[in-house]
């Protein structure tokens, strides 16, 4: 049995999908959800999924305990899936190469601190790129910045707006990322 945690912020549609994606999988079982944010979505989805919510908060997510916490549900993965906290060094290093996180552009380029959801896809149309797309990343205690295990294309439009880039790089997430947890889980 593979033992996944995904964290969440927002809305939960990664969430959402990575669950169905493994509903009938008896392989994969999603321990829990971690969601720093009371107002998230992912709350409610999560629920009708039937997983435990573990709410954090800033002070508990950096703790000794919280860390312990995590590294005895000997996870064999753990899935940012929109979590804008940066990941605490002590539990990189419970989980070296462990945590994955999905990035709505083509990193380098559009990630660091400040770059998450909305204000990426602006960035990207402000620029007029040609290309946008997902970056599926080891975590490392830089922002963005972890070993690239997948990246997915899009071209933008010369009508392109950060509304219908979104939609663009929402397909793209639905598609691959599940499927690369899979290929992590079993594969790697
Ligand atoms: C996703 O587009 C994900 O790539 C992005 O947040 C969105 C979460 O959507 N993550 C980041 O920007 C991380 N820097 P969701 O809550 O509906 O899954």
């Amino acid at each position: 049995m593979k033992r996944l945690s995904i964290f969440v912020s927002g809305n939960g549609t990664n969430l959402q999908r990575i669950a169905e994606y493994f509903k009938d999988n008896h392989d994969v079982e999603i321990v829990n959800v971690v969601c720093n944010n009371p107002k998230a979505y992912a709350i409610e989805r999560a629920k009708k999924l039937g997983i435990p919510v573990r709410m954090v908060t800033k002070a508990e997510f950096s703790s000794a305990d919280f860390i312990e916490e995590m590294a005895g549900l000997k996870l064999d993965l753990i899935v940012l899936a929109g979590f804008l906290w940066k990941i605490p060094a002590g539990l990189i290093e419970a989980y070296p190469r462990h945590i994955v996180n999905i990035h709505p552009a083509l990193l380098p380029k559009y990630g660091g601190k400040g770059f998450y959801g909305e204000h990426v896809h602006e960035a990207v149309v402000a620029a007029k790129e040609a290309f946008s797309g997902i970056t599926i990343h080891y975590v490392n205690e830089i922002y963005d910045s972890g070993e690239i295990i997948l990246q997915a294309y899009t071209t933008l439009d010369q009508k392109e707006t950060p509304d219908s880039l979104a939609a663009k790089i929402h397909q793209l997430e639905q598609a691959y990322f599940p499927v690369t947890i899979q290929q992590l889980l079993f594969w790697s």
